[in-house]
């Protein structure tokens, strides 16, 4: 008999997301005769009972695609599922009933929240595998990548490269601001390749002083601009993270803004021109590389596989380079961050860029 699985997109989106569905879709026909429906919108949409179903002609063409043909939401969690007037219900079984009207099993493709809410529905019975996507690239497992973040930091090294002779013919300070969340992944990696004369990181709390050190020691050198990667969670020593709302029930909180509080604390410190600039949600749009590309075809390939074989309560993730699955309950035990130490660091920090501290 044919089977089913489903398949839903979860949290923010990432490029690489299309890949995925696509791959799955494609080995669920050829390789296991099974069939694959989508819910629409993630977690929202099996609460509202939005299906699709996906055929290998349905996906043709979105290889190259940023975003997600399934639609996603990083609000409505199924265990919290806002119901209005500020009131929340416990909407996992009725979920899990969904879910099984239509197939014998769920690929979940998302990042810690997603995946941890597809964790407690595999504990409460429904066969579940993850499929891990970040921008952040801070998927708690060791060692391991997430599609989405290799096209996030090729696109703040392109605009690290075209800030560098701006902010050069102006002789200005410039801040360059990218998410990353509480994990500097994506500045760390940036900065490295976009020639950052300082890196600024959620790990490593800056200081004021030792960054103007930096643009002094540049301006001895006849430099006369300083270009500066801040990680939306970068904190000054003994300071908070800056975020854009308040925290409500159904409103993650957004971080943001620390890019324009040091290029004016800069501009007021030295007395030279500063500005900054935000990449926002540039990053997560658009088409993904060949990297991300790749990566998402080997992940949701290697998630079908898991599915076929009912080795249900793992996700697909990378170890040495190889494709292997996981315990969802060791990818979803929180996430992964810089360390002080990290070899990349030191690389940084060798070549004479600045941490802040
Ligand atoms: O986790 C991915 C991410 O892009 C973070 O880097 C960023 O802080 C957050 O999502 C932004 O979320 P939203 O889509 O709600 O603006």
């Amino acid at each position: 008999m044919t089977k089913r699985v489903a398949v839903l997109t979860g949290g923010g989106d990432a490029p690489g997301l299309n890949a995925v569905i696509r791959a799955i879709v494609r080995s669920a026909e050829r390789e296991y005769n099974y069939e694959v429906i989508g819910f629409k919108d993630g977690f929202k949409g099996v609460i509202e009972d939005k299906v699709v179903f996906l055929s290998e002609n349905d996906v043709s063409g979105i290889l190259p695609k940023g975003g997600t043909i399934l639609g996603t939401t990083n609000r409505d969690n199924p265990f919290d599922f806002p119901v209005g007037n500020g009131r929340t219900e416990d909407k996992s079984q009725e979920c899990i009933d969904t879910i099984r009207k239509y197939a014998d099993s769920l690929i979940v493709i998302g990042g810690d929240g997603t995946l941890s809410i597809g964790n407690k529905l595999y504990k409460m019975g429904l066969p579940v595998v993850g499929c891990p996507k970040t921008i952040d690239n801070d998927l708690r497992i060791k060692n391991s990548t997430t599609f989405g973040f290799d096209t996030a930091y090729a696109y703040a090294t392109e605009a690290l490269d075209r800030l560098h002779s701006t902010a050069e013919s102006h002789h200005r300070i410039v801040c360059l601001e990218v998410m990353g969340r509480n994990a500097g992944w994506i500045a760390l990696h940036a900065g490295i390749a976009g020639g950052a004369d300082v890196i600024l990181i959620p790990e490593i709390p800056f200081n004021y002083e030792k960054i103007i050190e930096k643009i002094n020691e540049r301006l001895s050198r006849n430099k006369k601009f300083s270009l500066i990667v801040v990680a939306e969670g970068a904190v000054p020593e003994g300071g908070n993270m800056i975020y854009q709302n308040q925290h409500s029930d159904d409103v993650p909180l957004r971080l943001g803004g620390i890019g324009n509080v040091i290029a004016q604390n800069l501009e007021k410190m030295t007395e030279r021109e500063a500005r900054a600039i935000v990449l926002g949600h540039l990053q997560r749009g658009g088409s993904p590389t060949a990297h991300d590309r790749i990566l998402a075809t080997r992940y949701g390939t290697a998630a079908m596989n898991l599915t076929a074989q009912e080795k249900y309560g793992n996700v697909v993730s990378l170890d040495n380079g190889m494709v292997v699955p996981v315990p969802l309950s060791e990818a979803t035990n929180g996430i992964k961050t810089v360390e002080k130490n990290n070899e990349l660091v030191k690389t940084a920090r060798s070549i004479g860029i600045s941490f802040g501290d």
